[in-house]
């Protein structure tokens, strides 16, 4: 059972990871050229993909995590302690990723040069995540 568990989180984590790095390059895009006919299409595509794939998925990534965590008494464990930390960051920039998307599309707000960065930020995270999760150094 438990690695039934195990490969719906790694499914859900591909799936995040995917709707997330569409919508950092969506946002790239928009730093550029943010009147762009089709930056505000794929903008509009990847914002639907976000609640119909992308946000479930992060559900199930926490939820299969914990009960992973519990089920197997890894809930004590230095790593998973540890590995809450950027699996939180990367929760939180997902829904900072959505909020900026949707003011530009509903109001036409710019978006913050920073988030250029956004997709190299999420690499970086999942790095750290994967690391910590596969390796379990402590
Ligand atoms: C939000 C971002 C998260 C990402 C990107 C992520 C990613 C991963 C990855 C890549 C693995 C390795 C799977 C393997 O060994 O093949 C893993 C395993 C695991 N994760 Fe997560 N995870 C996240 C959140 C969580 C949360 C919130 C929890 C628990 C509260 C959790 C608990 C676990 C556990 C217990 C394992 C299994 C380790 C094992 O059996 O070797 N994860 N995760």
């Amino acid at each position: 059972m438990y690695l039934y568990v195990k490969a719906i989180h790694v499914f859900a984590v591909v799936t995040l990871i995917g709707g997330m790095l569409a919508m950092a390059l969506v946002l790239r895009s928009a730093i550029a050229s943010p009147e762009a006919t089709d930056v505000r299409r794929f903008g509009e595509a990847v914002l639907r993909w976000d609640g119909l794939v992308t946000t479930p998925a992060l559900a199930i990534v926490w939820m299969a995590g914990f009960t992973m965590a519990f089920g197997a008494g890894w809930d004590s464990s230095l790593w998973l302690l540890v590995k809450m930390i950027p699996a939180v960051v990367l929760s939180g920039l997902h829904s900072l990723e959505a909020l900026v998307l949707k003011r530009l599309l509903r109001e036409g707000r710019r978006v913050h040069p920073l988030f250029g960065a956004a997709a190299f930020a999420i690499l970086a995270v999942f790095a750290a995540i994967a690391w910590l999760a596969v390796v379990k150094p402590f």
